[in-house]
């Protein structure tokens, strides 16, 4: 199958590449930019493991074809780093609160929680559990992610 030149913006780089039609966006990211943050778990939009924000907008990237990213803005879990790589709020956070145990679901977490965080400083419980509501995890109940998340939250409003 012939291949189609996509580009696009990944963390705040541009990307050029020619991608087979029927790849997937969570494919691409992971072996062709090599982002490995992006996990993939169900590959059936069920999870979230694989979600990325798509012009700031949370989205499966399991269930997109790496072309129809093409002329978009993507984050992936690497994106919400500081640029000198060190974790950023919202990561060292989950790290404080212990929001992860096997870390499955994190990247996922990371990405709806940013999204809620960005629209909303300071959202109510309710607010939370909707935001992540489409994200499993096996592991940790909820609670713990749930108290990163405002933990993440107190820090980005002191900041401001
Ligand atoms: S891997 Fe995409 S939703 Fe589960
Ligand atoms: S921490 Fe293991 S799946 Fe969420």
């Amino acid at each position: 199958m012939h291949k189609r030149e996509i580009s696009l913006t990944v963390n705040g780089k541009v990307h050029e590449l020619a991608v087979e039609p029927r790849l997937s966006l969570s494919d691409m990211l992971r072996d062709e930019l090599r982002l490995s943050g992006t996990h993939i778990g169900c590959e059936h939009g069920v999870c979230g493991a694989c979600s990325i924000l798509l012009d700031g907008v949370p989205v499966r990237s399991c269930l997109m074809l790496a072309v129809q990213a093409d002329g978009h803005e993507i984050t992936t879990v690497e994106g919400l780093s500081n640029e000198d790589r060190s974790p950023g709020i919202l990561q060292e956070a989950f790290q404080d609160a212990h929001g992860m145990q096997c870390g499955y679901c994190t990247p996922g977490m990371l990405i709806s929680a940013q999204a809620l965080l960005t629209a909303n400083a300071d959202p109510s419980l309710e607010e939370i559990k909707d935001a992540i509501g489409g994200n499993l995890c096996r592991c940790t109940g909820y609670t713990q992610i749930i108290e990163s998340i405002q933990l993440a939250a107190s820090r980005l409003r002191e900041a401001g």
